[in-house]
């Protein structure tokens, strides 16, 4: 039998997860203007293939089935994000009705269908006006984000218990603003530096607008990607590489919204300072109910390059990541179960009291679907299963996990893969928009019925 179906307990919570611009569509319609995404797809050479969100999976037009399909599979919960631009077009002054209004149907529905909505509000989406103004580098767009959360929570607070602030942080401030590879697509490590802490203060002063507006107890939260960062080998200079990169990668976000301070270590080793004004540590460690980890693969880091130099040529010294020798999946990253449990006992170990809900884990794989649309895919299934096996680990040895999100619902805009890497665990045909529930979604209805079973 599936470890996952005795170990997980009838209580864990099971959903689905998307995003705004990866699946809505209608990007310019009832009022939306561009956000960072719209402007950056239209880089040349930025997104394979040119594609582009203006259909994506014409999720606008078409939410209520898939809030039908959604119901089929059984789970508890679906997180979706809201677009910032739809809502409050330019990022500033009032909310847009129209745009509003959409969130409050999709809440509708899912309420309906006893589905808990789990609202994301900022997936990536920034306002094009406020990079225009600087984006997430200056400290003004922290404030802006907190007046859009006032607005999103105002109108969906009597009926959504859970809202979390930022997706990710740390792909918008390192892919977005130093490695360029998002948007909005800069390359200077002094504005992803300054973007971090505007990210973490914009959370922080949302969290406070929210609490302070609301009519009800809600949970708030914040989602991360991590990994896990071990050294190549057992040498000093790889040993402080990984200490280097679980300090870029985890600490910097983790020790300021808990503890109210940047890594020491970290600190101490950066040329560029975190922006910080008086009290902003204050506002970021502000307490929060549940931590949302994205788990995709760990890696190990070394600190050397290829060519045997420790530091790069400004200085700096080598954090060179290492994909371990294990399986890929076809966006070539490394299927890592084992350390998604040693994530995940480390997190309730160095920051402990924070209750945990795994906000996405999946995999994208070359799937063939037969003639019908239906898509046997086996791999993804057993990414699945070893997965959710990996979180059951993990409980098993203390970590406070009570909820797993399956990425994604749907094929959709995998951002600078565009559509050719496909994530769902229902396949969409982009010709038709039809939606077919791949084997791994059967599997994963299947298993849930099980565990509530048990
Ligand atoms: C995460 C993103 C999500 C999706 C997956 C594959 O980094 O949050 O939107 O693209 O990766």
């Amino acid at each position: 039998m599936n470890p996952t179906m005795t170990a997980l307990p009838p209580s864990f919570q099971w959903g689905v997860a998307t995003s705004a611009y990866q699946i809505e569509g209608a990007a310019f319609e009832d009022g939306r203007t561009a956000s960072i995404w719209d402007t950056f797809c239209r880089k040349p050479g930025a997104v394979h293939n040119g594609d582009h969100g203006d259909v994506a999976c014409d999720h606008y037009h078409r939410m209520p089935q898939d809030v039908a399909l959604i119901k089929s599979l059984g789970v508890d919960a679906y997180r979706f994000s809201v677009s910032w631009p739809r809502v409050q077009p330019g990022g500033r002054g009032p909310a847009n009705p129209k745009g509003l209004a959409f969130y409050d149907r999709l809440v509708d529905e899912l309420l309906a269908q006893g589905i808990d909505p789990w609202v994301t509000l900022y997936h990536w989406d920034l306002p094009q006006e406020l990079e225009d103004a600087g984006g997430w580098p200056v400290r003004d767009t922290a404030y802006r984000f907190a007046d859009y959360a006032a607005l999103v929570f105002e109108r969906l607070q009597d009926r959504v218990a859970t809202f979390t602030t930022l997706n990710e942080p740390w792909c918008s401030a390192w892919l977005g603003y130093q490695v360029g590879v998002h948007a909005p697509g800069r390359r200077s490590f002094d504005d992803a530096i300054a973007a971090v802490h505007h990210l973490l203060l914009g959370h922080g002063l949302a969290m406070r607008r929210m609490r302070g507006m609301e009519t009800r107890p809600h949970t708030y939260g914040i989602t991360l990607n991590l990994g896990t960062a071990d050294p190549a080998s057992d040498s000093a200079l790889d040993r402080e590489a990984a200490r280097r990169a679980d300090g870029m990668g985890t600490r910097i976000y983790l020790d300021p919204l808990r503890y109210g301070r940047y890594p020491s270590d970290i600190v101490a080793e950066l040329a560029t300072p975190f922006p910080v004004r008086d009290g902003d540590l204050e506002i970021i460690s502000t307490p929060f109910e549940v931590l949302g980890v994205n788990f995709y693969f760990g890696q190990d880091f070394a600190g050397t390059d290829e060519a045997g130099n420790t530091h790069d040529p400004d200085g700096n010294p080598i954090v060179r990541a290492i994909f371990p020798d294990t399986p890929r999946t076809a966006m070539n990253w490394p299927i890592t179960p084992a350390r998604f449990t040693r994530l995940l006992v480390r997190l309730h170990r160095d920051y402990p009291g924070l209750p945990m809900v795994i906000t996405e884990n999946g995999s994208a794989f070359a799937d063939n679907p037969d003639i019908s649309g239906f898509v046997a895919d086996d791999a993804r299934t057993a990414y699945l299963a070893s997965h959710l096996a990996a979180v059951a680990d993990a409980r098993a040895q203390g970590a406070d996990v009570r909820g797993y999100f399956a990425w994604s619902l749907l094929d959709n805009f995998e951002w600078a893969e565009g559509y050719a890497k496909r994530f769902g665990i229902v396949h969409v045909d982009y010709e038709t928009q039809a939606r077919t529930p791949k084997q791994s979604a059967l599997w994963y209805r299947d298993t849930i019925a099980r565990t509530r079973e048990a």
